[in-house]
């Protein structure tokens, strides 16, 4: 649904995309992961035709986005980051108004805006002003609105930005919601979590280059290699060799060991079985931490760097 080819956007001297590739499936949702100035928001203000590449191309459904941009725009949804929704005027309204510039006719909108509202929960509160709403609220809305035009696909920028957990789980539910519609999405986040629960596939982008691809799972098989176990010991029956016999376990990357403290770095799951196993035997365990890699580790890995 969603091509892009060797895209570049440069704001004078700076390149903010760097030519990037990607394509996005049918149905699927795509996530582009990475920390704020990576290029995300420019990659999708060029899909929606809010902005123009400098060189590379971006297709939707085949259409180039500078050559068919009304064509192109039909078929999008967008929920920007900043909202801009009129002040002056309660939600329904606003829904109604910017309904009414997709050339939907006032009798099919009033169905929309209505369908829209209740999907986002937000019946009772049609009459407030947009900054009445919560932050859950209001990312509830912008969905929605970017959904009025029954588009095939939808662009959502940062859509949990800022929002309390609750808030943003409800929201997650709500993304969900759109792929069990047959919706195709493209989501942008700065949240490993975020991306790791929603995504089907993602690119982490970084300085305007795409860094890594692939599923949440191919991800964090980047680092296979780094299953870390936390053990704590009865300090009264720590044996003696516990560091050599642990280090003749094959698939033991390395173990260190402070007073009845022990990390193990293995790589694999099996591995952890053998390494439980051969500690039982000599020792007694107080407490077991097992930590398996995360997208963030993932980050940390490519870039040296936090992704916040
Ligand atoms: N209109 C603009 N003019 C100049 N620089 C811009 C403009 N928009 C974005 N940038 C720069 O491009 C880079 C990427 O920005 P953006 O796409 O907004 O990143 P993200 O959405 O990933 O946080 C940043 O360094 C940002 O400062
Ligand atoms: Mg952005």
């Amino acid at each position: 649904m969603i091509e892009v080819k060797d895209l570049v956007k440069n704001y004078g001297e700076h390149t903010a995309v760097d030519g990037i590739n990607f394509k996005v499936q049918k149905g699927e949702i795509f996530g582009f992961l990475g920390p704020n100035g990576a290029g995300k928001t420019t990659t999708l203000n060029i899909l929606a035709g809010l902005s123009l590449p400098s060189s590379g191309v971006a297709l939707i459904a085949g259409q180039d986005v500078t050559k068919h941009p009304i064509g192109c725009k039909k078929r999008l949804g967008i929920a920007t980051q900043d909202s801009n929704f009129d002040h002056h005027l309660n939600i329904k309204d606003n829904l109604f108004y910017q309904g009414l510039l997709y050339g939907i006719s006032r009798k099919e909108l009033k169905k929309r805006v209505e369908a829209a509202l209740r999907w986002a929960k937000l019946e009772k509160y049609r009459k407030k002003r947009f900054h009445q709403l919560s932050g859950g609220m209001q990312r509830r809305l912008v969905v929605a609105r970017a959904m009025l035009s029954d588009p095939e696909i939808i662009l959502l920028d940062e859509p949990t930005t800022g929002l309390d957990p609750q808030s943003r789980r409800q929201v997650w539910e709500y993304i969900k919601d759109l792929k069990e519609n047959g919706k195709t999405v493209l989501l942008t986040t700065h949240y490993m979590e975020e991306a790791d629960i929603l995504c089907d596939r993602i690119s982490i982008i970084d300085h305007g280059r795409i860094i890594a691809y692939g599923t949440p799972d191919e991800l964090k098989k980047i680092l296979d290699n780094d299953i870390v176990i936390d053990i704590s010991l009865n300090p009264e029956v720590v044996s003696e060799h516990i560091e050599r016999d642990l280090n003749s376990i094959s698939g033991v990357n390395y173990v260190k060991i402070r007073n009845h403290e022990i990390r193990v770095g293995v790589n694999d799951d099996a591995v952890v079985e053998q390494v439980l196993i051969s500690i039982i035997a000599k020792n007694k365990i107080t407490g077991i931490n097992i930590i398996h890699p995360t997208l963030e580790d993932v980050f940390l890995h490519l870039t040296g760097r936090e992704m916040r």
